[in-house]
């Protein structure tokens, strides 16, 4: 049932209508146990929902809705391979790149058995690369998923990656961002690797050949040593001259494909168990999301207040702040996970929504965006719920600095809830600002992985509620064909038969 013809829909919105008096201080105060009520273990992660304008009755009404819109009927369909990719009829099965070797039986057994064979292989030439003190430079050259996953896990991972080999991400088709990462580097030392599903997509494709002509035109000789595809359109590599070539399958979108054969700069980095660790932290999240019951179900829980705040509380956006400085592309990652995932509207049958999906996400590592724009969020006049990470044990020993960390972490957390009446005028914080806390207890392969995973369950878990399709992505398509047909305009100034505004634009080019 589209959710807002649910019973729990109307019921919500009597709730948020009657809520609005809802105070964190007063819950705080009439419920010593909130914070363990709202409070949720998940495999590596401990999430602390209590700072959420949410009590048990909102946590009631909201697993209502998600029985109503069938949450958990559509995620068991996305974990028996079934088509639920409707507009490009196709399985999801991401989360099968990370399930166990031998671990399926049925129609499954088979997909499983190839991902296996295929990971393999994957993994077997990362140890080759890493074992080859030659080279010294591996380029990553492709945009989306097939950038910001990879990119955000080697950073986030930097402590585990191995010493003597750097890591350069090459998305945009701005050439300023090639020719600055190619600069330095040298043909003999360097490994390029392309990174696109469809092996298509025209930035990483002119990326890639001018990285191509940079390595012959530097005397570079062994391609075949040199490139590396990874795609699900082998044939297609096969064409643009690489040999040696990764493939994955349809039913990985790209937003999700850090854990297929797009992740291979992850285990040239981190090593091949280093990657198995990343994708068995995942597989735990999948089990913890397929098994747990939906009130205790961590995914659940953070996606149905995603819901909450989206539709009945009016936010249309989220910040992120993860507390730890290599999580620094963890905010641009999560933008393409969820808006291009829930950036919709239409229902799965095509039909116009009369309520909101995707909010915007947004974010910086704490505590740069504390001296940046958290002035915004604890004193500006829209309500942006903050969803804080932080990691208990650092990597390093410089104790004072994590101490000082956490502190300001959990102090952010606490200002916007608390907030501070006994002065007036600019000086006052009205409080009441909600925030999540997810806890690591270290930042490792098996805890990104399960990080990561929580963020994709927790975006179907919306997304299956608003009864969109979260895997197709046609709204990226329009801006790719007008480019190129203002592109085939740029020399001449052609503007005839386009609008007047976009003509003005393209005349600029030619004064
Ligand atoms: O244009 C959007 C998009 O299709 C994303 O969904 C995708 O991650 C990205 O482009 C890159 O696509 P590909 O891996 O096929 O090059």
């Amino acid at each position: 049932m589209r959710c807002d013809q649910t019973p729990a829909w109307k019921a919500l919105t009597a709730h948020a209508a009657q809520a609005t008096g809802f105070d964190l201080r007063t819950a705080f105060a009439q419920d010593p146990s909130r914070a363990e009520t709202l409070s949720q273990n998940a495999p590596h992660v401990f999430a602390d929902l209590s700072k959420n304008l949410v009590d048990t009755a909102t946590e009631a009404l909201l697993q209502d809705l998600a029985e109503q819109t069938g949450v958990a009927a559509h995620r068991d369909a996305m974990f028996r391979g079934e088509p639920i990719n409707t507009t490009e009829d196709r399985a999801v099965m991401h989360w099968l790149l990370r399930q166990p070797e031998g671990s399926l039986g049925g129609d499954l057994a088979g997909p499983l058995a190839q991902v296996h064979a295929t990971l393999q292989p994957m993994l077997a030439y990362a140890e080759t690369i890493r074992a080859d003190a030659q080279i010294t430079d591996v380029v990553n050259i492709g945009i989306g998923g097939s950038d910001l996953g990879p990119q955000m896990v080697v950073l986030a991972l930097q402590d585990f990656v191995m010493p003597g080999k750097r890591f350069h991400f090459v998305s945009n088709v701005d050439g300023h961002e090639l020719s600055a990462v190619l600069a330095p580097l040298k043909p003999e030392t360097t490994l390029f690797v392309v990174a696109s599903k469809s092996f298509t997509t025209l930035d990483t494709m002119v990326n890639a050949r001018s990285a191509l002509a940079w390595f012959r035109a530097q005397g570079g000789a062994h391609v075949a040593r040199h490139f590396v595809a990874l795609t699900s359109n082998v044939a297609a590599a096969a064409d643009f001259g690489i040999t040696t070539t990764f493939g994955f399958w349809d039913w990985v979108g790209g937003r999700y494909s850090v854990w297929s054969a797009i992740g291979l700069p992850v285990a040239i980095a981190i090593g091949a168990q280093g990657f198995r660790d990343l994708l068995a932290g995942a597989h735990a999240m999948d089990q913890h999301f397929l098994a747990a019951p939906l009130a205790q179900n961590l995914p659940v829980r953070l996606g149905l207040l995603d819901v909450w705040y989206r539709n009945f509380l009016n936010c249309t956006s989220r910040s992120i702040a993860p507390y730890h400085s290599a999580l620094r592309r963890w905010p641009a990652f999560l933008q393409q996970l969820e808006m291009e995932s829930n950036g919709k509207q239409v229902d799965r049958h095509g039909q116009p929504l009369t309520y909101g999906t995707s909010p915007v996400l947004w974010g910086e590592p704490g505590t740069n965006g504390q001296h940046a724009y958290f002035q915004m969020l604890h004193q500006g006049t829209d309500v942006v719920p903050l969803e804080i990470i932080a990691v208990k044990k650092p990597s390093h020993h410089l104790a004072e600095h994590h101490e000082l960390l956490l502190a300001n972490a959990i102090a952010q957390a606490q200002a916007l809830m608390l907030g501070k009446a006994d002065e007036g005028g600019h000086k006052h914080f009205k409080g009441n600002r909600p925030s999540t806390f997810l806890w690591l207890d270290e930042l490792a392969p098996a805890s990104l992985g399960a990080l990561i995973a929580l963020q994709e369950h927790r975006v179907f878990v919306s997304g299956a509620v608003w009864g969109i399709n979260s895997f197709d992505q046609w709204g990226v398509e329009l801006g790719k064909v007008l480019a190129q047909d203002i592109r085939s305009r740029m020399r001449t100034g052609d503007g005839v038969g386009l609008d007047a505004s976009t003509a003005a634009l393209l005349k600029v080019l030619t004064l």
